[in-house]
C-alpha cells in the first residue's frame, strides 16, 4: 500500500505522525511511504533520516494524490479541506463531534475517516489517547514545580524542599492516566503527594503500585476541599467518558487556598474541573484568579513534540500495519477496536456519538463495511 504523511499546519503543531523508525517498519513490510519534505522538522526528525529508511519525500499535494493510507495528527483544518478525497484513507485526531464543518468535510469527500481518538478496546481503554494522557500527567506535575517560582508569580517554594525543609504539597484530582503520571513526576521531585478518586478498584490499583509513596484518598466534596485548602499545587485530572468535566473546586474554594499555589487543569480540554478554569496556549499558559496561579493549556503534549511524536507511533503503528497489510476493510473486520475508530465512510456517519452531535442518522458500519472476521 501507499501510506503518506504530510506535514501539520495547524499553528503550533510540531508533532509529525509517523518516525522514521515507523517508516521504516511498513517499508519492511513491502510498502511505500512518502513524507512531505519538511514534515519531521518539528519532532527533531529531518528528511535524511527518512530517505535513509526508505521513504520517499515528496511536497504536500504530491503526497495527498498519491496515497491510499495518510497519517496526520491533528484534524484537518479548512484549507486542507479540498485535499480530502474518495478512495483514501485518513488515520489522524479527528474529535469530530465538536466540529460540525470538518464532519461535513468528510461526508462530501467520501474519504473513510478514522480517528485515534474513537478506537477502543474490549476494556473500554482508549489506547491512541493514552499516552497523551502520560506525556500530559508528566508535564502538569512540571508545570506545578515551575510556576510555584516567586518570580513566575508563584508562592516561592521548592516542590521538593531540601534536607531540613518541608517539601510542598501536591493534590492529584483523579488517578487515571493523568493522575498516575502526575504522581510519578511528583514524587520524583521529592513532593508529598495526595490522589484522590471516586473509584475504589482504580485506587486499589494505585495502592498495588504507589504503595507507600502517596496518600490515596476517596473523593468527596469535603476531601477534595480538604486536600485543595492544603495543597501548594492542585492538578485536575477527572473524566467522566463522553462527559463534561465535573467542578471539582469552587471560585470560593480558589478564594481559600494558599496565594501563589498553582492549580494544573489538565481537564480543561473537557471543560476543566476548576470553577475559575478557562484554556490557555503554550504561548501565554498562566493566569491569576485570587492571587491563585491558574495553568489551562489545552495541547500539553505539543510543548514536547519529541516525546509525543514517538510516544504516537509507538501506539498508531499496530493499526497502521494492519490497515496497510489486508485494507482497511479486512482491517476493520478482524479488529473490533479499529472498528470503532471509523467515523466517517462513503459519506456516512458510523459513530453514534458524532452523528448525534450534529443532528445526523448514525449509519451502522456493518451496513457499510463487511465485520464478519475474515
Ligand atoms: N490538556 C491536555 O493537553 C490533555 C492531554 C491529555 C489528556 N487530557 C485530559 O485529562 C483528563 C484525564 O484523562 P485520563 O486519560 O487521565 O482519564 P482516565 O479515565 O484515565 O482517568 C480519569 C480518572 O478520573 C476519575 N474521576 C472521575 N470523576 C472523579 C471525581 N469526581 N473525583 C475524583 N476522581 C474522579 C476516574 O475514576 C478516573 O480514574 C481528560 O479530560 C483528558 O481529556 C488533557
Amino acid at each position: 500500500m501507499r501510506i503518506g504523511v504530510v506535514k501539520e499546519i495547524k499553528p503550533d503543531e510540531y508533532r509529525v505522525a509517523l518516525t522514521p523508525a515507523g517508516a521504516r517498519e511498513l517499508a519492511q513490510h513491502g510498502h511505500e511511504v512518502y513524507v512531505e519534505a519538511g514534515a519531521g522538522e518539528g519532532s527533531a526528525f529531518p528528511d535524511a533520516e527518512y530517505e535513509a529508511v526508505g521513504a520517499r519525500l515528496a511536497g504536500a499535494d504530491d503526497v495527498w494524490e498519491a496515497v491510499d493510507l495518510l497519517l496526520k495528527v491533528k484534524e484537518p483544518i479548512a484549507e486542507e479541506y479540498p485535499r480530502l478525497r474518495e478512495g483514501q484513507v485518513l488515520f489522524t485526531y479527528l474529535h469530530l463531534a465538536a466540529d460540525e464543518p470538518l464532519t461535513r468535510a468528510l461526508m462530501e469527500s467520501g474519504t473513510t475517516a478514522i480517528a485515534y481518538e474513537t478506537v477502543e478496546t474490549a476494556d473500554h481503554q482508549l489506547p491512541l489517547l493514552a499516552p497523551m494522557s502520560e506525556v500530559a500527567g508528566r508535564l502538569a506535575a512540571q508545570a506545578g514545580a515551575h510556576f510555584l517560582e516567586k518570580p513566575l508569580g508563584g508562592r516561592g517554594l521548592l516542590l521538593g524542599g531540601v534536607a531540613g525543609v518541608l517539601p510542598g504539597k501536591v493534590a492529584i484530582l483523579g488517578g487515571g492516566m493523568v493522575g498516575y503520571n502526575s504522581a510519578v513526576i511528583a514524587l520524583g521531585l521529592g513532593a508529598q503527594v495526595r490522589i484522590l478518586d471516586k473509584s475504589v478498584n482504580r485506587l486499589r490499583q494505585l495502592e498495588q503500585v504507589l504503595s507507600g509513596r502517596v496518600e490515596l484518598v476517596m473523593s468527596s466534596a469535603l476531601e477534595v476541599e480538604r486536600a485543595v485548602l492544603d495543597a501548594d499545587v492542585v492538578i485536575g485530572a477527572v473524566l467522566i467518558p463522553g462527559a463534561k468535566a465535573p467542578k471539582l473546586v469552587s471560585a470560593a474554594m480558589v478564594k481559600e487556598m494558599k496565594r501563589g499555589a498553582v492549580l494544573c487543569d489538565v481537564s480543561i480540554d473537557q471543560g476543566g474541573c476548576f470553577e475559575t478554569s478557562h484554556p490557555t496556549t503554550h504561548s501565554d499558559p498562566v493566569y491569576v484568579v485570587d492571587n491563585v496561579q491558574h495553568y489551562c493549556v489545552s495541547n500539553m503534549p505539543g510543548a514536547v513534540p519529541i516525546t509525543s511524536t514517538v510516544a504516537l507511533t509507538n501506539v498508531t503503528l499496530p493499526y497502521i500495519e494492519s490497515i496497510a497489510d489486508v485494507g482497511v476493510r479486512e482491517a476493520v473486520a478482524s479488529h473490533p477496536s479499529l472498528a470503532l475508530g471509523v467515523n466517517v465512510i462513503d459519506g456516512k456517519v458510523t459513530y453514534e456519538a458524532v452523528a448525534e452531535a450534529h443532528g445526523l442518522e448514525a449509519t451502522p458500519l456493518s451496513e457499510v463495511l463487511p465485520l464478519e472476521p475474515v
